[in-house]
């Protein structure tokens, strides 16, 4: 197949906030937002449970909007329930949680854990004081784009949960940051947690025919250069900034962990005409 151009993705700006360390580059994050949250605060402009723009470091898109459109996918692509028991794996800083706090009731329940302490930090104050069955854990990991001050490696990474807790488990823009040893070993921790029949949606890029063929068709869409064989990044600079993975490796390790194919929805991410969301979004259920 031949290599896929490089897009006009990388920004300068986003090249220059690349070669900053994690650490500078969350607080510069924070100064940069410092002039529009100092204004939002004295004038109350900024939402109830939202937090300051300069501390969501979880990518761009309307915090609220998103969390409530990916609330409407859980309940029609996988069927969550007002008393389920939820999990968000790389829950980052509450975007997903704030929503479900409004759907969930008292028999249903939340965890989330994430690798960047800040955000776990906020979504204890901000959310399990006011909702005491929405938990938040940090776990300390190694991620080259959100926590290069911990060198424990996810690969190896067992969650803090028993097996077959949760009715529903998501991952939504955190396996697009994840290298394949440690996506495999996630897919076979969601397994093991997951209860009988329990479903799983995790957004991806994949790379199949259709969306190697736009990416080099239409390169200014996003694009993944470096092709590592059956996985792709997207930087040079840092591994983890986008990974997209070959369609058939996927399927491969959801498959070794007992899950079953329920629904796949296909992103714009690389410029498709017919799509669902930004990336494409799989749905997989453990047997019952
Ligand atoms: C683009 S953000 C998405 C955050 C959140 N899922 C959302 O949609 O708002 C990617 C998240 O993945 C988290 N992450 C990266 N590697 C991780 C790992 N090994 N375990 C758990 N979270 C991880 C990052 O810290 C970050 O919060």
């Amino acid at each position: 197949m031949p290599k896929a151009k490089f897009g006009k993705q990388i920004t300068m700006k986003r090249f220059l906030y690349y070669f900053l360390p994690v650490p500078i580059r969350l607080f510069a994050r924070r100064l940069y937002f410092l002039p529009i949250d100092t204004f939002d605060c004295i004038f109350g402009k900024r939402p109830d449970g939202v937090p300051p723009r300069g501390k969501i470091f979880i990518g761009h898109g309307d915090y609220i909007k998103q969390g409530e459109k990916f609330l409407s996918y859980f309940q029609e692509l996988a069927g969550l329930q007002t008393n389920h028991s939820v999990l968000d794996v790389g829950c980052g800083i509450g975007r997903m949680a704030v929503p479900l706090t409004k759907y969930l009731d008292k028999n249903g329940s939340y965890d989330g854990f994430d690798i960047v302490k800040s955000g776990i930090d906020w979504c204890k104050k901000h959310i399990s004081s006011r909702h005491p069955n929405f938990r938040f854990q940090y776990t300390g990991l190694y991620n080259q784009l959100y926590n290069t001050s911990d060198k424990v490696d996810a690969s190896n990474f067992r969650f803090p949960y028993d097996g077959g807790k949760f009715d529903f488990v998501f991952l939504t823009s955190v396996f697009t940051h994840m290298m394949p040893a440690e996506v495999e070993n996630y897919i076979l921790e969601i397994g093991r947690v997951m209860k009988p029949g329990a479903k799983c949606l995790m957004s991806f890029f994949i790379v199949n025919c259709e969306s190697e063929d736009l990416m080099i068709k239409q390169p200014t869409h996003m694009n993944f250069p470096i092709n590592k064989g059956f996985y792709r990044l997207h930087s040079s600079q840092v591994d983890t900034a986008n990974v997209a993975y070959d369609e058939e490796w996927v399927f491969e390790k959801l498959e070794n962990a007992g899950l079953k194919m329920e629904t796949i929805k296909y992103g714009q991410w690389c410029g498709r005409q017919n799509f669902f969301d930004y990336q494409d979004l799989l749905v997989f259920s453990k047997s019952k």
